[in-house]
Order: structure tokens, then C-alpha cells, then sequence
């Protein structure tokens, strides 16, 4: 559930009619909606009522807008960071150092010696090579960094394949079968703490059977781990779980997946660490765009073009993503239409032969489930800006991300004095 709704005949984003925040902040442009964010963090964390003491870490990389995350922040989530520059973000955001788990294969010396430096809760190591260099780098600071070993366990979590990360062919993690040995090994560096495992499938997960099948795996490698005289505290789950991205979709519920999660580690003996993205942020935020005119080429359906494009939300155009697309005004006319934006490459669609509320140049519309890799994922292709992102919080809101003018971009490029 969440708070877009029409009141009066006008989107609304939770008291706020849609129509204002396009008049004073232009669009396209993103709108959060706290209390949906807060409503999620909410069901997430009472999902998870069966297990004991969880830790939270919300995906930084699905919404890192330092509002959404200060919001997070405040319903005591940590966050789960995959740069120097997230980690930042978290931090500055409020986010308790001891609360930060640091994953990603490709950690640089730079981003390894910050999340020492900053006294983070944990690093999700993904290669025994980086176990190695984190020790080295510890040993020499005289710190001691607490660690995960991401393993890979070859689950197909039947999703999109860009966003699939627990099959052996991917990158991510260390193979199951190596796991062991390659923990074992580690927990000798004195500048590591090995104290658990983590793993991390995939993403827009619409079944919870994948999930269940590596979290059985990674039960079974903690006994093997616990067997061999390795300590095992801790197991971080990752993150994955899908939303609804058509209205009437069904997908696993959060109670749904914490009854699996309860059931499958019940005898762990650990603390359980989440790291959801997309289920906390994707339902509380969306996309406000204008048409800019509708026309015909062929004899198909009209091409609808918003002032919106494949650079603001790149989702439909990588994954051949779906969002719901919806008159702010509806005048209760329908259409079928290609929705499309301004730039030069077939590309940029959003939806071909779409049915959709009826919609003519200068009309509102928004494109839903845009508050999870959404804004995160822009760039300024075709010289397009960056869109300012706005939370809505009751009948206020406030821009919590500047609209950056492609003239700002340009600001930071140069001509050499050599080319004159
Ligand atoms: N933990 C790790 C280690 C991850 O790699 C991810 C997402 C998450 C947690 C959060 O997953 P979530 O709960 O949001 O599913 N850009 C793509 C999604 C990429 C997800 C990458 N990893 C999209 O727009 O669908």
C-alpha cells in the first residue's frame, strides 16, 4: 500500500496534489512519499517478528537520497553500502557506523581503509583475494574488521538475468563448495574478524522458493563452518524480495517471506542481518512527468512523449521494465499509446502499446514504482539534467534534491588551452 492516491478527481502524494509540486518544482521530477517509506520499514521489520534481535540494512544503492535514508535512519535501519561514496552518504545521513554492512566485489584499497577508518559493523568480503588485502590493510592500521563471507550458491532466482547474482556464472561471492576452506583460511588473519556469512541472490524476486533454497545452503555451510571449529555469529540474508510494479500483482508478502526465513534458520543460532532496497523504496516514490505531445507516425497508436526519459529512469529501457503509468487528472477517457521520451534512440520507451488514461500535451502523469532505482540510476545523457527529487511528508514537502542543470554539468568540463 502506499500514498498515491487520487482525492478529488488528483493524484496526491500522501496531502499534497501532485499538480503543485510540478508547478513549483517543475518536472520531471521525483516525489517521496515518507509516510509510505515508513510504513514499509514498519511491515519489513514486523515481518520479521519470528527472528531474534535482526539487523536492517536498507540497499543504499536503491534510493540513497539522504532524506529517504535520514528517514530509515530514524526507524533505526542501518544500511547495507557498496562504495566509498555510500558510505558517506549512509553516514552523513545518520546512519550508526556499528549499523553499516560494506559489500560489493570490488572494493577498492581506498574504500577497504574508509570503512576501517569509520569503524563500520561489517564488511561482506566476496573474494578470499580481498579477504587478504582488508587483513593486510587492518594489521597495518592496528584494526580489527569484522567480516561476512559472501558465498554464491548457484540459485537461479528466476528473475531478470542483470539483476541475478547467485548463479556460479556471477560474479558476486565466493563458490559454496570453496566456502569453507576459504573461511577457515581467513579466520587466521589477525586483522579479521570472521564471524559469518552472507549471501545475496538477486533482485525483484517473485518467488520466495530461490530464497529459500540458498538460505538452506547457507544453514547447511554454517554447521559445515561450525564442524570444522570456525565461529559462526552472524548471517546476513541480503536483500531481493520483489514489489508489485502492475496494479493487482502478487507478490510474496514480507510476512510471507519472514514466515520462510523463521522457519529455514530456526536453530541457526546467529543474529540474522536484511538488507532490502527495492520493498522499502520502490512502492513510495514515483515519477512526475509532463507530455509534451502526443503524434503518429504509421498507423499504430499515437506516440505519447513526456518530458521524462530513458536517462531519469533507466529501468524500462535496461530491464524492459514495467511501471504502471497514470494520469494525475484522470478524465476517465482511456487510450492505447506508445509512451516514449525525448531522446535520440528507439530505447528510450517506456511502454509500446500501453492502455493508459487518455492524455494530451501539457497533461500530468506519473510512471509508479519509481522510488527504488530510480533517480539513483539517471545520467545526463543527450545533455539532459539530473531531476530533483522531492519528499512529501503529510501536506508538506520539500525538495531534497536539487533539479542539476546540464549547464551545471558542463560547468565542471573544459576546453584545453591547446585546442584554442
Ligand atoms: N544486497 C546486495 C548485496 C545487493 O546487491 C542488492 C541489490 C541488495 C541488497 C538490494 O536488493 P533489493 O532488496 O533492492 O532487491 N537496478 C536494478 C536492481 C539492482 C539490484 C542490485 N543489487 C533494478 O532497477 O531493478
Amino acid at each position: 500500500m502506499d500514498h498515491f492516491q487520487l482525492r478529488d478527481g488528483v493524484l496526491h502524494a500522501e496531502d499534497v496534489p501532485l499538480p503543485l509540486i510540478a508547478e513549483q518544482v517543475g518536472t520531471p521530477v521525483y516525489v517521496y512519499s515518507r509516510a509510505t517509506l515508513e510504513r514499509h520499514a514498519r511491515v519489513f521489520r514486523d515481518a520479521l517478528s519470528g527472528v531474534e534481535n535482526p539487523h536492517i540494512a536498507f540497499a543504499v544503492k536503491s534510493n540513497p537520497n539522504l532524506a529517504v535514508l535520514r528517514v530509515l535512519a530514524n526507524m533505526g535501519y542501518g544500511a547495507d553500502v557498496v562504495s566509498g561514496g555510500e558510505l558517506t552518504r549512509a553516514l552523513k545521513a545518520g546512519m550508526k557506523p556499528e549499523d553499516i554492512v560494506f559489500s560489493g566485489v570490488g572494493k577498492t584499497h581506498a574504500e577497504l581503509l574508509q570503512g576501517l577508518e569509520e569503524g563500520i559493523g561489517q564488511f561482506n568480503i566476496e573474494s578470499e583475494e580481498e579477504g587478504y588485502e582488508l587483513a593486510a590493510i587492518a594489521a597495518r592500521h592496528g584494526k580489527r574488521a569484522a567480516c561476512a563471507l559472501r558465498v554464491n550458491p548457484d540459485v537461479d532466482a528466476r528473475t531478470h538475468e542483470k539483476i541475478s547474482t547467485g548463479k556460479r556464472e556471477n560474479k558476486f561471492g565466493v563458490p559454496l563448495d570453496r566456502a569453507a576452506d576459504i573461511y577457515a583460511r581467513l579466520a587466521q588473519e589477525d586483522g579479521l574478524d570472521m564471524r559469518g556469512v552472507a549471501v545475496h541472490i538477486g533482485s525483484q524476486l517473485a518467488d520466495l522458493e530461490p530464497l529459500e533454497t540458498a538460505f538452506g545452503k547457507v544453514g547447511a555451510l554454517i554447521a559445515e563452518l561450525r564442524g570444522q571449529g570456525c565461529t559462526v555469529t552472524h548471517a546476513d540474508l541480503g536483500g531481493g524480495l520483489g514489489v508489485p510494479y502492475k496494479a493487482g500483482e502478487e507478490l510474496p508478502s514480507p510476512a510471507e517471506y519472514g514466515e520462510m526465513v523463521a522457519r529455514v534458520t530456526k536453530g541457526w543460532s546467529v543474529q540474522l542481518m536484511f538488507e532490502p532496497g527495492r520493498v522499502i523504496a520502490g512502492n513510495a516514490g514515483i515519477l512526475l512527468s509532463r507530455v509534451i505531445r502526443s503524434k503518429r507516425s504509421g498507423n499504430g497508436p499515437p506516440f505519447v512523449v513526456v518530458d521524462a526519459a530513458m536517462n531519469d529512469l533507466a529501468r524500462p529501457a535496461m530491464y524492459g521494465a514495467w511501471h504502471d503509468f497514470d494520469a494525475v487528472v484522470p478524465t476517465g477517457d482511456r487510450m492505447t499509446a506508445h509512451i516514449v521520451g525525448p531522446i535520440c534512440e528507439t530505447g528510450d520507451t517506456f511502454a509500446m502499446d500501453r492502455e493508459c488514461d487518455a492524455l494530451v500535451a501539457g497533461d500530468l502523469a506519473v510512471f509508479r514504482t519509481a522510488g527504488a532505482y530510480g533517480a539513483t540510476m539517471a545520467s545526463s545523457y543527450n545533455s539532459r539534467g539530473f531531476v530533483a527529487e522531492v519528499l512529501v511528508d503529510g501536506d508538506k514537502f520539500a525538495v531534497v534534491a536539487d533539479r542539476i542543470a546540464a549547464s551545471a554539468i558542463m560547468d565542471a568540463e573544459r576546453v584545453p588551452e591547446w585546442l584554442a
